[in-house]
């Protein structure tokens, strides 16, 4: 039994939630190795529904969850989100919960600046989920990013908040706005140590001891390759790795580690925010996609723009991920339509691409080549086994995995966690 690494494979809200939460069941430890609050994953146990931004999926069921150093930490937004939780009945203690010492923080001006590049950005804008995770990761690398483990030298903060206050105040006041009130951001640190301080440690040294031990984990991605700040579409993305390759640095493990790799993948397409989208549609289809699969975000509560699938991008986020199969999400939202279609290619003039040009503008430009299919009138919804999907449903299956070169492990037809096709089990590969 290996370990297993779920991403999203293409531009986030390929439904992890549920995969991830029965593959989590399984699992010794759950690893958060990117991303920040700016992810939303809904798990549905029974009647209860979770909704989880920064805590790993884990953590509902009990298992040990990590959130590793290459996460963004916003100490309130843990602390609110652990409150839920615990509202709702889930115990959240050190005994379950370890966080990186070395976690870089997300403080309120990061929020500030997020938001106000944003605002000023016009018709540019990324499109932002306008929590800071952008401005935290620019002051990680910058290297003057308050982390977890500042919290337990109180005392030593200040020439930390030197370095970053000068850098912050700057472009603060670029904008027109205030300077940092720098003791109350003292106060607001020195107060929420408390509360952060318990759950951290070497994270690092537990997986190491996971893995000497034979132990399961399973490495928890947030957003999806399109969204990658090398591969996605840039400059309109996050500024994580969030491709499969990023567990080892953040987490503190080796890349080895990843075992089999799922790439989550929605039957259509999917994106929040701004950026390219050569599969969008702008119509009735579009609606009805966006309707059928209630397609709101989870975090921001933004309506997503919906499209046809597109093979050409999740083939190269299969490939730029090491993919070693996909789980294919919401099939039953295709139910019904008369034909369906796949984009194979691009073109631009009379260019034509097997991949996603890398250029901005080209990527607005380049208009999709699709493959129509007959759909499926007789629902998907609910099935658990080949049997019980239309021929043609099992076509369009067939056809995305020979077009994006790569096996289908799984088929989920419904929220519900028994409404899965399962071909192959991802912890037994
Ligand atoms: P940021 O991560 O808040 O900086 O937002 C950058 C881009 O990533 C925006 O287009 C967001 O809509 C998108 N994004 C961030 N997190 C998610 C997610 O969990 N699902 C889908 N899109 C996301």
């Amino acid at each position: 039994m290996g370990n297993v690494t779920v991403i999203g494979a293409q531009w986030g809200d390929e439904g992890k939630g549920k995969i991830v939460d029965w593959l989590a069941s399984r699992a010794d430890m759950v690893v958060r190795f990117q991303g920040g609050h700016n992810a939303g994953h809904t798990l549905v146990i029974g009647d209860n529904v979770y909704k989880l931004s920064l805590l790993p999926s884990g953590i509902v069921r009990g298992t040990p969850s990590v959130i590793g150093n290459g996460v963004v930490l916003d100490p309130w937004a843990l602390k609110a989100e652990v409150e839920k939780l615990q509202g709702q009945g889930v115990t959240v203690s050190p005994e379950q919960l370890w966080i990186a010492e070395t976690c870089p923080l997300i403080l309120p001006i990061h929020r500030d600046l997020d938001a106000l590049r944003e605002d000023a950005s016009g018709a540019g804008k990324i499109g932002t989920t306008r929590r800071g995770i952008g401005p935290a990761y620019e002051d990680k690398v910058g290297r003057r990013a308050i982390r977890v483990c500042d919290l337990a030298h109180l005392g030593d903060l200040d020439p930390l908040l030197d370095r970053l206050c000068a850098h912050h105040d700057h472009l603060r006041a670029g904008f027109g706005h205030e300077v940092i009130d720098r003791e109350r951001l003292k106060n607001d640190l020195a107060e929420i140590a408390d509360f952060v301080l318990p759950f951290a440690r070497p994270v690092w040294r537990d997986l190491d001891e996971a893995r000497r031990k034979g132990r399961r984990v399973l490495f928890e991605g947030a957003q999806g390759v399109l969204l990658d700040v090398d591969h996605g579409t840039y400059p309109f993305v996050t500024s994580s790795n969030t491709v499969a390759g990023q567990i080892g640095a953040g987490s503190g493990t080796g890349p080895g580690a990843a075992g089999f790799v799922l790439g989550i993948v929605k039957a259509y397409t999917t994106r929040v925010g701004s950026g390219p989208f050569p599969t969008e549609l702008e119509d009735a289809d579009g609606q009805r996609l966006g309707e059928r699969g209630h397609e709101f975000g989870t975090v921001t509560g933004r309506q997503r723009r919906c499209g046809w699938f597109d093979a050409v991008l999740v083939r190269q986020s299969a490939a730029v991920s090491g993919i070693t199969g996909i789980a294919l999400t919401k099939i039953d939202v295709l139910d019904g339509f008369d034909t369906v279609k796949i984009c194979t290619g691009y073109r631009i003039g009379d260019t034509v691409y097997d991949y996603l040009p890398p250029n901005a503008a080209d990527q607005a430009a380049v208009e999709p080549v699709y493959e129509e299919m007959e759909g499926w009138s007789d629902s998907t919804a609910g099935a658990r086994s080949w049997a019980e999907l239309p021929a043609q449903a099992i076509k369009y299956v067939r056809r995305i995995e020979e077009l994006i070169r790569c096996p289908v492990a799984l088929v989920s037809t419904s929220p519900q966690r028994d409404d899965t096709i399962l071909v192959s089990d991802p912890f037994a590969s």
